[in-house]
């Protein structure tokens, strides 16, 4: 299906559900968040999205299998939400039927495996494989304010960090999420939610450049060890935030007071795709010669299981299933058990 299609699909989800047309366009998401990133290459933009919405977009069971739980709850909106608190809350039980909450209900199992939250959606608790909030917490006292801001959210999955964010009325944040399965649980979550604020596209962190100074603050949590060239990567960061803006770094790192990186054979902590997993001061290095200043450790701690388990919303391995049984200081793979680092830099 072409971009044609794609609006086609709209054009026919309108006319069943004429009501809630603010949401169609709102879901649709268009790009009117360029309104407030007017050194972005517009053009660009626009066309590289015209192109992974066609993907998104196809009928193919792939794309299909997040994109119809998104559909079926088209006209369902939440009055109430709530993202003050370590539950990210849409919607209450109260203001749904029996068979909109069945819809509700079945659209959320489609989404699984979660991987962040906790969610509350119209009373259903999910709960998922990482206590999100915790990273938040930890993220917030240093967070500049966020009101009027211009954000990015590199690698958002399901926007629980960018609903935290709502909370504090950012001018607009733009969540990067290349994957089918993240981009339609935000998308639909957020078509329940209806902030007008928060927006998701299917870029990756690669496509950064396209926006040259164009937000405040972009978050960069749980990436750069999946990237194959961190500093470049941070140079491509930098260009994107103005001057005297913020990135907030959050990664698996190893213990050690050395700048060194881990380079693993195959995996690290059964985690496919990782390729250099940094001391903090290691860390620290690689922001500086990327170009930022004020580079400043904030955080740094241990993994563990209480931070992410498996639930019954997220059925598969995890944190336990990747460290040695017999010393929870390696990996199942004889490395260090990771830690995570949190740092904030300036642009
Ligand atoms: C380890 S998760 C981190 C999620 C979230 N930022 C957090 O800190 O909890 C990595 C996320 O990045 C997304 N991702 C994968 N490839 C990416 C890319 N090239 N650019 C941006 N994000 C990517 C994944 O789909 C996933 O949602």
């Amino acid at each position: 299906m072409g971009t044609e299609g794609h609006f086609f699909v709209i054009d026919a989800v309108i006319s069943s559900v004429t009501p809630s047309f603010r949401r169609i366009a709102l879901v649709d998401a268009m790009t009117e968040y360029l309104t407030f990133m007017p050194t972005a290459d517009h053009k660009a933009v626009k066309a590289l999205r015209n192109r992974l919405h066609e993907r998104f977009w196809q009928e193919k069971k792939g794309f299909l299998r997040f994109r119809q739980p998104f559909e079926s709850l088209l006209g369902i909106e939440a009055q109430y939400v709530d993202f003050t608190t370590d539950v990210v809350r849409i919607g209450k039980r109260s203001e749904l039927g029996d068979e909109e909450f069945a819809r509700v209900y079945a659209a959320m199992r489609d989404f699984m495996p979660w991987r962040k939250g906790p969610f509350e959606v119209f009373g259903i608790e999910i709960d998922a494989e990482w206590r999100s909030y915790r990273k938040w917490d930890r993220l917030l006292p240093v967070l500049p304010s966020l009101q009027g801001k211009v954000i990015a959210d590199i690698g958002c999955n399901n926007g629980y960090y960018m609903f935290r964010m709502a909370a504090q009325q950012p001018a607009v944040v733009l969540g990067f999420e290349p994957f089918v399965q993240h981009f339609f649980a935000f998308t639909t979550l957020n078509a329940l939610a209806g902030q007008e604020n928060l927006h998701v596209e299917p870029f990756g962190v690669e496509d950064i450049c396209l926006f040259p100074a164009s937000f405040d603050l972009i978050f960069l949590m749980g990436i750069i060890y999946h990237r194959i060239s961190p500093v470049e990567m941070l140079r491509d960061l930098k260009k994107a935030i103005r001057p005297g803006g913020t990135l907030i770094v959050e990664s698996q790192a190893i213990p050690g007071e050395q700048p060194v990186a881990l380079f693993p054979d195959k995996t690290y902590a059964k985690v496919p795709g990782t390729y250099f997993v940094p001391t903090a001061s290691c860390l620290v290095n690689w922001l500086l010669r990327a170009g930022f200043s004020s580079v400043e450790i904030f955080s740094q701690h241990p993994m563990s299981q209480e931070e992410q388990r498996q639930t019954a919303w997220m059925t598969f391995e995890s944190y336990t299933d990747f460290i040695d049984p017999d010393n929870p200081e390696l990996t199942i793979e004889g490395y260090p058990a990771p830690w995570r680092v949190y740092v904030k830099a300036t642009s």
